[in-house]
């Protein structure tokens, strides 16, 4: 049995802006179940929902400064969780990183820094807490530091990052750090500076033991420039400690079956129930009630990584044919505006849900007959997995973890029974657009469209695979 503390900066159901969370929330209980003692530290958010109860540990003094770790459990799994508790930094209103207008909070740097700190005391067991990890698993840039500040510690444990979106990096820039007060050695082109700025997520991806990412095409591409966001370099001098391994989904949270939040229950042998869930999908959008119609949906951050823009600008010609499309999503206001607009200009085709809603997302889901996801980078993506699962086909483009997750509509597919969506390659708004129209073709033929649905619907996208894949990493360190 493998002692794993999994450091990560949200997870659902207690806080999430993104797949970060969907992953926080279920490797760790996939873990458990293989039996393995996995523990979650996270920071103490004002948003937090708490479902079970709280308990203080104790408090230690870092950088002159008095933090509380707290103890609670996740609410569907009894895995504990360690809550970093500064209120100066973490009780605040908005979202981990952002505030209420979407600007980054000021003091990231060292809100993001303390936190790796605390988790460096826990891994080394100065914590008071009679626990010491075999392996120390981080996520992201927020936890980037500390494989850094552990490469400094003799007798420490082995640690692993996992990079579920390089786009994001923790860049700050050298007056910002003068605070942190990070120790002289890991200042340098080969350690945590880029470019005259300090990066978090280079402690991860030069410190840690193994490096990790969620799809094995992704693990390829961002050893090129065209994905690498000018880590490729490093990522390429590393790539013998690098290892793509696919995401799975909580497929008790995303089960047509029993989700608390959808209109109808159904599966493969009762698809025919999805129908109700399109209805009740359109009556909250105030589209016309239209079963014949093909409804197309979306769900995600609006920004450029989505292909957001590539919909826009093939929205007036795709609204020119008989379809629907409903839209749940929030993030850049100029992607929020255009989309706005042009819901306005079509309201009996198109409708807009602005802003974060977990059972409309599953109503989308369950209700939609096709999920459009064209990203332009997609380290894994889950909604084209939640789809398939959901029986909505999903379009995709050839990028990450979609290309390793959807099957696209060919004959042979077809004939062999793998076809599970439809995927493009360019990204660009003639090839989406090309791509729908074949995907509304195929609806129209019922026998066939029915029989992609059942391939995808019976697709194993469980966490068990997966976790084996990381336990056995666990055990190679
Ligand atoms: P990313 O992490 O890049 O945003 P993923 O596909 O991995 O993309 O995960 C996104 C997760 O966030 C999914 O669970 C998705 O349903 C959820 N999500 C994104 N935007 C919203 C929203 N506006 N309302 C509800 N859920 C959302
Ligand atoms: C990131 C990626 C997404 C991935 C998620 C969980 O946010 O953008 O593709 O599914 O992390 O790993």
């Amino acid at each position: 049995m493998k002692k794993i503390l999994f450091v990560t900066s949200e997870a659902h159901p207690l806080i999430k802006t993104g797949g970060l969370a969907d992953v926080s929330g279920s490797l760790p209980k996939a873990l458990a179940e293989l039996s393995q003692d996995v523990r979650i530290i996270m920071p103490n958010y004002q948003t937090i929902k708490m479902q079970n109860e709280v308990r203080y540990l104790c408090t230690l003094r870092v950088e002159n400064r008095d933090v509380n770790i707290l103890e609670t459990r996740m609410p569907d799994s009894n895995v504990i969780v360690w809550l970093v508790d500064f209120a100066e930094y973490f009780i605040r209103p908005g979202n981990p990183y952002v505030d209420e207008h979407g600007n980054s909070w000021p003091d990231n740097a060292d809100r993001f820094a303390l936190f790796c700190r605390i988790a460096v005391e826990v891994a080394m067991n100065r914590a008071y807490l009679q626990w010491m990890p075999d392996v120390v698993h981080c996520n992201d840039w927020q936890s980037g530091l500390v494989p850094a500040l552990l490469s400094l510690e003799s007798n420490r444990p082995s640690s692993v990052f996992t990079i579920h979106n390089l786009a994001y990096q923790g860049l700050f820039t050298a007056e910002s750090i003068r605070g942190l007060n990070l120790p002289g050695q890991l200042w340098n082109p080969e350690g945590l500076e880029f470019y005259n700025m300090l990066s978090f997520i280079k402690g991860g991806l030069v410190y840690a033991d193994k490096i990790t990412t969620v799809s094995p095409n992704y693990a390829l591409e961002i050893q090129t420039a065209a994905y690498g966001c000018g880590l490729e370099g490093l990522l390429r001098f590393r790539k013998d400690s690098l290892i793509g391994i696919l995401n799975g989904i909580d497929q008790d949270v995303w089960n047509p079956a029993i989700d608390p939040s959808i209109a109808k229950h159904y599966g493969q042998k009762t698809l025919k129930d999805k129908q109700h869930n399109k209805s009740e999908l359109q009556r909250r959008f105030g589209l016309p009630e239209d079963d014949k119609v093909p409804l197309l949906g979306l769900i995600g951050r609006l920004v450029e990584q989505k292909g957001i823009d590539l919909i826009i600008d093939c929205l007036p010609e795709m609204l020119s044919m008989s379809l629907q499309f409903v839209l749940l999503g929030s993030g850049d206001k100029d992607f929020e505006q255009r989309l706005q607009n042009l819901a306005h200009v079509y309201p009996d085709k198109m409708a807009v849900a602005q802003g974060y809603d977990e059972p409309l997302a599953h109503l989308i889901e369950a209700g939609a007959d096709i999920f459009l996801m064209p990203s332009r980078f997609e380290p894994c993506g889950l909604n084209q997995m939640y789809s398939q699962r959901y029986g909505t086909l999903p379009i995709v483009r050839n990028t990450g973890g979609l290309s390793d997750t959807v099957v696209d509509v060919l004959p042979e597919t077809l004939a062999n029974r793998t076809a599970t969506g439809f995927v493009f390659n360019d990204a660009n708004a003639s090839s989406l657009l090309e791509t729908v129209k074949r995907a509304v073709m195929l609806y129209s033929d019922r026998k066939a469209w029915t029989s992609v649905q059942s391939n995808a619907m019976g697709k194993d996208f469980s966490w068990l695979k997966s976790a084996e894949q990381y336990l056995a990493l666990y055990e190679s360190l």
